[in-house]
């Protein structure tokens, strides 16, 4: 056989073997056997060594054709088995419906309170943010609420031990778990000068026994408004304002004198709607408020004779009930996925 025919046969013999190879695997192995750097073709080249210098170019020109013609079949055949290897193995039924990705959505909770948040920053509130955990100086004393206050009985909390306060505030002895938002309006009054027109959406703790409407953990929104000739006027305008955007125009707000020791007068927020009258209810207690007690002022180092101001506090899960028509605040933190899946 003259070195050209050798090729020739070679050629063919490789090109059937790649041709046969039925999966990637068996391509690869043809491909070594005939190709690769010990393979069979490389080691036929070497034998030109042998020829003389006429024979020469036509068996150069031979193992050139016979390399493409091998590279070529090999590129077909191994895309060909790559599609066959990545083809579903199943026939598929393309009239099955597919497989929906379930959205996840905020808790109703946070929905609420981002409602009544984007609410209060159209009258250009911002929103404030505080410790939970507290010393009883921001939470009771600033906030006129003396160590021996019956109003401290009323808001029974958690208290977790000395406060090695890193704020360095008068609280050092006492650190609790916040009873209540109030305490931010002092935080944020210690920090910066008047005007104040905050929100503080935040969780609170009181040592309650959980019930239909009590849970130890729960959650407010407090406003602090501070500026020149605040009026009770403002107040009520801005509640009913956000009250009716939050909940509905049919929504009516009744302010009732009440006591707070921060506040001066003091106000609760009744609130009526015909959700309410359908819980068989004319009123229901919503919120409390008032103007700024002149001694809170004193205690942040602002002038009660030029500044005025109101504040309030509600409590966010009784707004989501009435909106919802819920029944039982423990619903919001068992996080069961048909209750969630309503909102
Ligand atoms: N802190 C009160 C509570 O937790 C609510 C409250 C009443 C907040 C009057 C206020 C206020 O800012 O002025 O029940």
């Amino acid at each position: 056989m003259s070195f050209v025919e050798e090729i020739q046969s070679l050629k063919e013999a490789a090109l059937a073997e790649l041709k046969a190879a039925d999966d990637l695997a068996a391509l690869e192995q043809a491909r070594v056997k005939y190709l690769g750097t010990k393979g069979s073709l490389p080691a036929l080249s070497k034998g030109m060594g042998g020829l003389s210098r006429e024979e020469r170019p036509e068996a150069g020109k031979a193992l050139n054709v016979a390399k493409q013609a091998l590279e070529a079949t090999l590129a077909e055949c191994s895309s060909a088995l790559e599609l066959q290897a990545a083809a579903p193995t199943e026939a598929t039924d393309f009239t099955l419906p597919g497989r929906r990705q379930p959205l996840g959505r905020l808790h109703p909770l946070t929905q609420v309170t981002e409602d009544i948040v984007r609410s209060f920053r159209k009258l250009g509130f911002v929103v404030a943010d505080g410790p939970e955990i507290e010393g009883d100086y921001h939470c009771f004393d600033a906030l006129n609420t003396p160590a021996d206050h019956p109003a401290r009985d009323m808001q029974d909390t958690f208290h977790v031990g000395a406060n090695k306060d890193r704020q360095a505030s008068p609280d050092s002895k006492n650190a609790l778990l916040r009873t209540h938002t109030s305490s931010v309006q002092i935080r944020v009054m210690e920090t910066q000068p008047p005007p104040v027109r905050i929100i503080v959406p935040g969780r609170v703790y009181r040592r309650d026994t959980p019930d239909p409407t009590h849970n130890p953990t729960f959650q407010q929104i407090e406003g602090l408004y501070v500026d020149k000739n605040v009026t009770v006027g403002d107040l009520k305008g801005t509640v009913e304002f956000v009250f009716k955007e939050v909940l509905g125009k049919d929504v009516k707000v009744r302010f009732r004198p009440h006591y707070f020791s921060y506040t001066e007068p003091s106000f609760e927020i009744d609130f009526s709607s015909s959700l309410v009258r359908k819980m068989g209810k004319d009123w229901l207690e919503i919120a409390g408020c008032g103007m700024v007690h002149p001694q809170v002022f004193e205690n942040v180092g602002y002038d009660p004779e030029v500044w005025s101001g109101w504040a309030f506090g509600f409590g966010i899960e009784r707004i989501a009930m009435i909106r919802y028509g819920i029944d039982d605040i423990r619903l919001f933190y068992q996080n069961d996925l048909r209750f969630l899946n309503q909102f």
